[in-house]
């Protein structure tokens, strides 16, 4: 195993430059959407958020909310909610939850706009309210300003050096998008987030160890009876197989299953370990949230 490879705990360069250009951008913004993968409602957070946006409303989206438990879901928003945060649950891809987002967003921002405002004058004047997408690569931001935007691409620039254009995209209702979603980094130091963002495709494949990202998303799935009998219909796995054998040996049954050999008759690992990731990502063995 390269120990390297799953020592992911950086924070590049050209993040700093998105956050300090973001940083610029919020005295034009009334409301930051925070975009959250709804499998890992904690470790898809920047941590350094609250501190960056200060006075800023946010609303927390838990995004991709199709692929999540929806019991772990639950308990999430109930917990960012007891923190007096507004939230909801978004699939961006279908445009699930993308009208409910809206809702929110016009009323938060009237909320925000007619504080201490008494002027029969400005009340009628439906003042615009402003709001940045961002949040981690890969949580689902364009698309989600495409589906609102109905826009054929809002992809940011992950290189440094691109100069964008920032446009205000209108949606109706008084609510403009700033089309280019602010670009947030996670912080990797907590509960094994670097290895669930992993898992859940949010940092490049080529720089992790995936034989690790299968031997700890194993240890997770067997937390929890549900998960591993998802897991045992996905892979016509038996009981005995689950219960008695270690996280390595329950991939090498995998791989057996489902004819993962290579030469010489072993089980490859390393290909079977890459199924069952990308298995996952692709919803094929169930709702399964990492925490
Ligand atoms: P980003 O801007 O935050 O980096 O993320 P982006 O919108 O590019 O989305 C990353 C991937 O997540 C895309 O898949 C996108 O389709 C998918 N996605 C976004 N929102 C949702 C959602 O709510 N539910 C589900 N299931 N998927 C979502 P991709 O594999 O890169 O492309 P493709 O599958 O669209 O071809």
């Amino acid at each position: 195993m390269n120990e390297n490879k799953t020592n992911i705990n950086w924070y590049p360069g050209h993040m700093v430059k998105s956050i300090n250009e973001m940083i610029k951008d919020l005295k034009y913004i009334d409301i930051v959407l925070v975009i959250l993968d709804s499998r890992i409602p904690y470790s898809s957070k920047n941590e350094d958020i609250y501190e960056m946006i200060k006075k800023k409303t946010c609303i927390m989206v838990f995004n991709k909310s199709d692929m999540a438990d929806p019991r772990k879901l639950k308990e999430a928003d109930k917990y960012y909610k007891s923190l007096g945060m507004y939230t909801i649950k978004t699939n961006s891809k279908t445009g699930e939850g993308i009208k409910e987002l809206l809702e929110e967003i016009k009323k938060v921002g009237q909320m925000i706009k007619y504080k201490n405002k008494t002027s029969v004058a400005y009340l009628k004047l439906k003042p615009v309210i402003r709001v940045l997408v961002t949040g981690i690569p890969n949580v689902g931001k364009s698309t989600l300003i495409n589906k609102i935007t109905n826009k054929v691409s809002a992809k940011v620039a992950n290189k440094p050096g691109i100069t964008l254009m920032k446009q205000w995209i209108k949606t109706g209702n008084n609510i403009e998008i700033m089309d280019t979603p602010g670009l947030l980094w996670p912080r990797l130091d907590k509960n094994k987030a670097g290895i669930k963002l992993a898992i859940c495709g949010n940092i490049k494949d080529d720089i992790l160890d995936v034989e690790e990202l299968a031997i700890e998303f194993i240890k997770i799935i067997r937390t929890n009876k549900l998960y591993m009998a998802m897991l045992k219909d996905r892979y016509n796995l038996n009981e005995i197989d689950l219960e008695d054998y270690n996280d390595y040996e329950i991939i090498n049954k995998i791989g057996e299953s489902k004819n993962v050999y290579e030469k010489g008759g072993f089980v490859n690992i390393l290909k079977t370990s890459r199924m069952i990731i990308e298995d996952y990502r692709d919803l094929k063995i169930g709702n399964i949230s990492l925490e």
